[in-house]
C-alpha cells in the first residue's frame, strides 16, 4: 500500500519538477538570448541597454531593457521567481521520496560502504545543507573579491564532495546529492540575493534614484553561476538512465568530466551570439573531451575473460533465480518493490533473451543492478554473465 502511494507520488512530483524546471531553465536560456541580441541601436533612450524586436505566435514582440524608468511610468511587473522556488521545492520532495523513503537499495551500496539506511539518508543531508553553508560562506564574505581565486576553491571542494560521496553512497545516489547540492544552491541564488537585489533597484527607482550598478554586483556574480551550474544539475537529474557513468568504479571522475563539458557548452553558449572568437574552439573542446569519456569509459569493468568452458543456460538462470526475480518477477517477492520495475522480467528464457544487451550494460559492465546489490551478487557471477553473453548467450 504504502508503495503503491509513494509510486504515484513519485509520478505526479516528477511531473511537477520537469515542468516547472523547465519554466526555469527556459525563461533563464530566453532572457541570456535576449540579453545577446539587445541592439544598442534601436534604444529609445540614455537609460537603454538596447531593444530587440521578436516575432512569435502571429504578431511583434517590441522589447527594450531600461536600467531606469521615471517614477511615476513603472508599470506592474512581472517577476520570474516561482519556476525557481517550486523546481526547488518539488526536487526536495523527489528526493525524500525517490531516495530517502524509497528503500536502501537507491541510497547504500554494500560493495562502496556499509551504512544503514539512515546513516546513508544523514550523510546525504549533511552535504546538502553543508554544501550550501559552505558556499554562502565564502561568498557573502569580503572573499568574494577574489572571484577567480574562489571560482576555484568552489571547484576543488566539488571534487572532493563528488569523490567523498562515491566513497559513501551508492553511485546513484552520490550523483543526486552532488546535483541536488548545486540545484539548492541555484534556488536560493534567486531567493536570498538576486531577488532582494531586484527589490532594493526598484525600491530606488521608485524614490526616484538611477540604482547603483555596483548593487547589483552579488546578483550578478550568482547569476553568472547559476548559469554554469544549469547544465550539470540537468544533467545529474537524468543520470540514473545512465549506469555506465554512476555505474563505473571511477563514476565520480566521469560526473566532474561531464560537469567540465557542460560547463564548455555553457561558455559557448554564451559567448557566440556575442561573437566570441574563441567559442567555437570551445565546443570542439567539449565534443573532443565526450569522444574520450565515451571512449576511455566502454572499457569493460569486469574482464569477463573466457574460462574455457562455455556457460549454458542453467548456470545463468540460477544467477537470475538468486539475485534478479526477487524484483524482476511478474510476482516480485522484494519488499520495496511489487511490480517488476521498468517492466524487466526475467521469469522466462525469452524475457531474459530480450533484453541481454541491457544485462550486460547494467550487471556485467557496471554493477548498477541489483539496485544497492541488494540480493549480494558476486563479482564471479557477473563474469559468469559477461561470458555467457560474449558466447553468443545460448539458451540450451
Ligand atoms: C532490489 C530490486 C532489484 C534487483 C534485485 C534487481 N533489480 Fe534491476 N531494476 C531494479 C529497479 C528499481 C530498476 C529501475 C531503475 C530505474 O528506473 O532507475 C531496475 C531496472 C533494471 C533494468 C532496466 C534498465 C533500463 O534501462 O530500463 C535491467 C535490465 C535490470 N534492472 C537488470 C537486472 C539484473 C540483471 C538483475 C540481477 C543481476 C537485477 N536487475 C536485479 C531493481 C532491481
Amino acid at each position: 500500500m504504502v508503495s503503491v502511494i509513494l509510486e504515484w507520488a513519485n509520478l505526479f512530483v516528477r511531473w511537477f519538477h520537469i515542468i516547472v524546471g523547465i519554466g526555469w531553465i527556459g525563461t533563464s536560456f530566453f532572457f541570456i538570448y535576449l540579453d545577446a541580441h539587445l541592439t544598442a541601436a534601436l534604444g529609445g533612450n540614455k537609460h537603454s541597454a538596447g531593444k530587440i524586436w521578436l516575432i512569435h505566435s502571429g504578431g511583434y514582440y517590441e522589447v527594450e531593457k531600461l536600467k531606469y524608468v521615471p517614477p511615476d511610468k513603472i508599470p506592474e511587473l512581472h517577476w520570474y521567481k516561482w519556476e525557481a522556488y517550486l523546481t526547488g521545492l518539488s526536487g526536495i520532495t523527489l528526493l525524500f521520496i525517490v531516495y530517502y523513503f524509497g528503500g536502501s537499495g537507491f541510497m547504500v551500496d554494500p560493495a562502496v560502504a556499509n551504512l544503514t539506511q539512515l546513516e546513508a539518508v544523514a550523510i546525504g543531508i549533511v552535504t546538502l545543507a553543508g554544501g550550501f553553508a559552505i558556499y554562502e560562506a565564502i561568498w557573502r564574505s569580503p572573499l568574494n573579491r577574489l572571484e577567480g581565486v574562489m571560482n576555484l576553491v568552489c571547484a576543488a571542494l566539488l571534487v572532493v564532495i563528488a569523490w567523498g560521496l562515491t566513497h559513501l553512497l551508492s553511485g546513484r545516489a552520490a550523483y543526486m546529492h552532488v546535483g541536488a547540492m548545486m540545484g539548492i544552491i541555484m534556488v536560493s541564488n534567486v531567493l536570498f540575493v538576486i531577488q532582494p537585489g531586484q527589490r532594493r533597484m526598484v525600491r530606488a527607482n521608485a524614490a526616484g534614484q538611477v540604482p547603483d550598478p555596483a548593487w547589483g554586483n552579488a546578483a550578478k556574480q550568482r547569476s553568472v553561476h547559476n548559469n554554469y551550474m544549469t547544465l550539470p544539475v540537468v544533467f545529474v537529474m537524468i543520470s540514473n538512465h545512465f549506469p555506465n557513468t554512476y555505474g563505473q568504479k571511477w563514476n565520480w571522475a566521469i560526473l566532474l568530466a561531464l560537469f567540465v563539458i557542460g560547463g564548455l557548452v555553457r561558455y559557448f553558449l554564451n559567448t557566440f551570439d556575442r561573437g566570441g572568437k574563441a567559442a567555437p574552439y570551445v565546443l570542439a573542446g567539449a565534443v573532443v573531451g565526450a569522444l574520450a569519456l565515451a571512449l576511455a569509459t566502454s572499457l569493460p569493468m569486469s574482464s569477463g575473460a573466457a574460462s574455457g568452458e562455455r556457460v549454458s543456460f542453467n548456470q545463468v538462470d540460477a544467477v537470475f533465480a538468486h539475485r534478479c526475480v526477487q524484483c524482476h518477477s511478474a510476482r516480485p517477492t522484494d519488499d520495496m518493490f511489487h511490480e517488476a520495475p521498468n517492466g524487466v522480467k526475467f521469469d522466462t528464457k525469452q524475457q531474459i533473451a530480450g533484453v541481454l544487451a541491457k544485462i550486460k550494460l547494467m550487471a556485467v559492465d557496471t554493477n548498477a543492478m541489483p539496485l544497492g546489490n541488494k540480493t549480494g551478487m558476486t563479482e564471479k557471477e557477473r563474469a559468469l554473465l559477461g561470458v555467457w553473453i560474449a558466447e553468443g548467450a545460448s539458451l540450451d
